[in-house]
């Protein structure tokens, strides 16, 4: 049971634990404060005194587990285990579902919404806005989060709004099928790279030709290429004394930061500007346009229902 949280969560033993020790706690806590507030009540009747009590400790609980995961250090997990729970119980997350097990992710039956995978390897500020932007879409929905490095941020982005998880290896990627197999059963119809630091295998090029984006740090054509990415792009802009970066959107072909530009946008380099200062205004670009460049694009291919 323990490993199937562990799992479930995405932590580790000891977070598990802290974890657990809220739950009980906050609990506890709740149930203390509830029959308090009852007693203060003085209800007569036994069935409304049930019933009040229900309600009492249904709206206390959230806030009880919030107050004790803060001692825990546990507060950034039930914010987004409280606010997952909320848009359960609402309803907006009826379109997506949390998926431990890719090879289950075919459950798919809505064929007019153009399935998208955003592939992502680090914090993933971009894929939270990307998710955001199509939450409700009506001919778009992200279905799954691709992401090859274990504990990186965008998975707790995906764990927020349900999205399915696909955890992938070296080895299959590059080696192997590329998961081609498992983005098709999942019925990915286009993918956005969000920070993803591993070239893409032909396979993929091949399949997604013309369906795949990647948004770069900098004005392409200049600061691509292997080894071009994050802080590197923004130092490399610097030193060269540029006035003058950007975002750059782009289809993905076989080679580096390389295929048909899309849209660019462009901020001020000023002089006393840092890698972070810099990257920070990077980063206002690419939330603002990422997401409706995405859309714009997807809605344009034949085929999707407009
Ligand atoms: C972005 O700056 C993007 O341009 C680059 O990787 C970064 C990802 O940032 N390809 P985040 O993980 O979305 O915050």
């Amino acid at each position: 049971m323990f490993d199937k949280l562990k799992a479930k969560w995405k932590v580790g033993p000891f977070q598990l634990l802290l974890i657990l020790f809220t739950f009980a706690i906050g609990g506890s806590l709740t149930g203390w404060v509830g029959r308090k507030i009852l007693l203060q009540l003085s209800i007569d009747y036994a069935a409304l005194r049930l019933v009040t009590y229900l309600i009492i400790i249904t709206l206390c609980w959230p806030l009880m587990v919030i107050l004790v995961s803060i001692p825990f250090g546990q507060f950034p997990f039930f914010r987004n285990y409280l606010s997952r729970l909320g848009r359960r119980i609402s309803g907006k997350a009826t379109r997506s579902r949390v998926e431990d097990n890719p090879s289950n992710m075919s459950t798919f039956t809505d064929t007019s919404l153009t399935r998208v995978a955003i592939f992502a390897s680090g914090a993933g500020s971009n894929a939270r806005k990307i998710i955001e932007y199509f939450q409700g879409h009506p001919q778009i929905i992200i279905a799954l989060v691709v992401c090859n490095k274990p504990g990186a941020g965008v998975l707790n982005i995906a764990a927020d709004f349900s999205i399915p998880v696909l955890t992938i290896e070296k080895e299959r990627f590059f080696r192997g099928d590329a998961y081609l197999p498992d983005l098709q059963k999942a019925g990915i119809g286009f993918i956005v790279l969000a920070g993803f630091l591993w070239k893409i295998p032909s396979a993929l090029i091949t399949a997604y030709s013309g369906h795949m984006l990647n948004i770069h740090p900098a004005l392409l054509p200049k600061y691509g290429g292997k080894g071009m990415y994050g802080n590197f792009v923004h130092e490399a802009v610097i030193a060269a004394g540029e006035k003058e970066s950007g975002i750059t959107i782009h289809l993905v072909d076989g080679e580096y930061d390389h295929g048909g530009t899309l849209f660019q946008a462009t901020c001020e380099v000023v002089p006393d500007d840092t890698p972070a200062t810099l990257a920070r205004r990077i980063h206002e670009l690419e939330h603002l346009h990422f997401a409706p460049v995405i859309e714009k694009t997807i809605l344009s291919l034949p085929g999707v229902n407009r």
